[in-house]
């Protein structure tokens, strides 16, 4: 058992088409922890730190209007190798590739615009969730199932 933290959050598009109760319904019913959540608007500063490995690419001044333009919602989830399991359940990046039964391979309607955003490990989702959420905010829960 390892447990881990993932830093999960519902895009603009998820938002906007009702899906965030979907999404929560399938992490916890995988029997993963919601230990911290909310909704916020990403800054354009906050969301140039998220995806600053992307920095310079083709699609990133589009990346960076598309996540600010309406409300996220953002989550830290715990749970046994939690990082490489929700990377499993979100599927791949082109909901093209992503396979039916993911979040994008059901819901994603394009590799812009692809419902939910996971890091890729588990430093960067130490890093990432460090930019929404306080060190208090993450201590407060560790129901067990
Ligand atoms: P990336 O980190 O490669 O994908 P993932 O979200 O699966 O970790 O890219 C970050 C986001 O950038 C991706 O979710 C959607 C957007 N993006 C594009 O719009 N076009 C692209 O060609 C790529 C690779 C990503
Ligand atoms: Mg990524």
């Amino acid at each position: 058992m390892v447990s881990q933290l993932e830093f999960v959050m519902i895009k603009p598009d998820g938002v906007k088409r009702r899906l965030i109760g979907e999404i929560i319904s399938r992490f916890e019913k995988r029997g993963l922890n919601i230990i911290a959540m909310k909704m916020v608007r990403i800054s354009r500063e906050t969301a140039e730190k998220l995806y600053e490995e992307h920095k310079g690419k083709s699609f990133f001044e589009d990346l960076i209007s598309y996540i600010t333009s309406g409300p996220v919602v953002c989550m830290v989830i715990e749970g046994d190798e939690a990082v490489s399991v929700i990377r499993k359940m979100i599927g791949a990046t082109d909901p093209k590739e992503a396979l039916p039964g993911t979040i994008r391979g059901d819901f994603a309607l394009s590799k812009a615009e692809n419902v939910i955003h996971a890091s890729d490990s588990p430093e960067k989702a130490k890093k990432e969730m460090s930019l929404f959420f306080e060190e208090t905010e993450l201590q407060l829960n560790t129901q067990t199932v």
